[in-house]
């Protein structure tokens, strides 16, 4: 028995000679929020194909729930919920029809099937919709709709692929929120995207994708590098602290800025730093407001993994 939802052991995907995916080794435990990143073309919908057995692997093994994928992906798809990238097959059929139609192809019985159509209409904002046809909508819409399907059956994997490519500001906003009380209430969510600030508010997983090779993985608090960070700092008295922070070995520099304390760190020292500042702020009584790295720490693992510059 594994601790992961999703493990994969040395997964390969040759196209004819082309070698798409090299030996992936993911590891994705019970409850994470876990974001594939990568750029274009890296292979995120390739590998989410073989996860959910839409593509078959040139070798190498997938388990999902300890099953084994494609074996036994009757039962494995039983209990995931996959949001492709290209959604929606169904075009003549109405939204209420397709979606009461997907979960009786789940064994849902009928009542239920209808019920559940409904009330995920209502959640993904395509209530309105319910009697228009799958070809009438707008891609936004069409996304909307894929992501009710996938919650079709109250599955405890979700595998979603770039959910908010379509998505306007706001609908972005609003499923965050949904990604994150689905995780509240213990889902596994498997999210591609190339949003770095979208993954940031949802993840507390990456796996990092480049040319069809893992090239990180693991929990962001532990990814993150501090290596030549800026923090950012509020107390009630920044004066106070400002003028602690100069004498300290591990403070390269620190300055006030529209009423934020920013301490450039000496890396070498940075434990000193976590213990040794709290401790002073408590110390002499100040309210502490704020304390942050003034960059993201994703941001931040990308740019150095990456080596390459991301759109927002
Ligand atoms: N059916 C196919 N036959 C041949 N090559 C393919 C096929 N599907 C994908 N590829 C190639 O595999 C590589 C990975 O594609 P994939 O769609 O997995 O990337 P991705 O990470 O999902 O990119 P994006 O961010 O653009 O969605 C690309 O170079 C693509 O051209
Ligand atoms: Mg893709």
């Amino acid at each position: 028995m594994t601790a992961y939802v999703i493990e994969t052991r040395e997964l390969t995907k040759f196209f004819g000679k082309r070698n798409i995916i090299y030996h992936l080794n993911l590891r994705v435990p019970k409850g994470a929020v876990y974001g594939f990143l990568g750029p274009n073309g890296a292979g995120k919908t390739t590998t989410i194909k073989m996860l959910t057995a839409a593509l078959k692997p040139t070798y190498g093994e997938i388990k999902i729930f300890d099953l084994e994928m494609p074996r036994e992906r009757v039962e494995i798809m039983k209990k995931v919920g996959y949001m492709p990238e290209q959604p929606i097959a169904y075009e003549d059929m109405t939204i209420a029809e397709f979606l009461t139609y997907m979960g009786r192809l789940l064994g849902l019985p009928k009542e239920e099937a209808v019920r559940q159509a409904r009330d995920l209409m209502a959640y993904a904002g395509v209530g309105k919709l319910a009697f228009n046809r799958i070809k009438e909508l707008s891609s936004g819409q069409r996304q909307r709709v894929a992501f009710a399907a996938a919650l079709i059956g109250e599955p405890e994997l979700l595998i979603l692929d770039e959910p908010t490519a379509n998505l306007d500001p706001l609908g972005r906003i609003e499923f965050i929120g949904k990604v994150l009380e689905l995780a509240k209430a213990g889902k596994t969510i498997f999210i591609s995207s190339h949003i770095v600030s979208e993954v940031e508010k949802m993840c507390n997983y990456v796996g990092l994708i480049k040319e069809g090779q893992l090239i990180d993985q693991g929990r962001v608090r532990e990814l993150v590098n501090v290596e030549g960070t800026d923090y950012d700092i509020v107390v009630s008295d920044n004066s106070k602290l400002l003028e602690f922070l100069k004498d300290q070995i591990y403070v390269r520099e620190a300055w006030e800025e529209e009423g934020v304390v920013r301490v450039k760190l000496d890396e070498r020292f940075s434990e000193r730093f976590f213990v040794e500042v709290p401790a002073f702020i408590a110390g002499e009584g100040l309210a502490l407001k704020l304390f942050k790295s003034h960059t993201s720490p994703l941001e931040r693992i990308l740019m150095k993994r990456f080596n390459m510059g991301w759109e927002e």
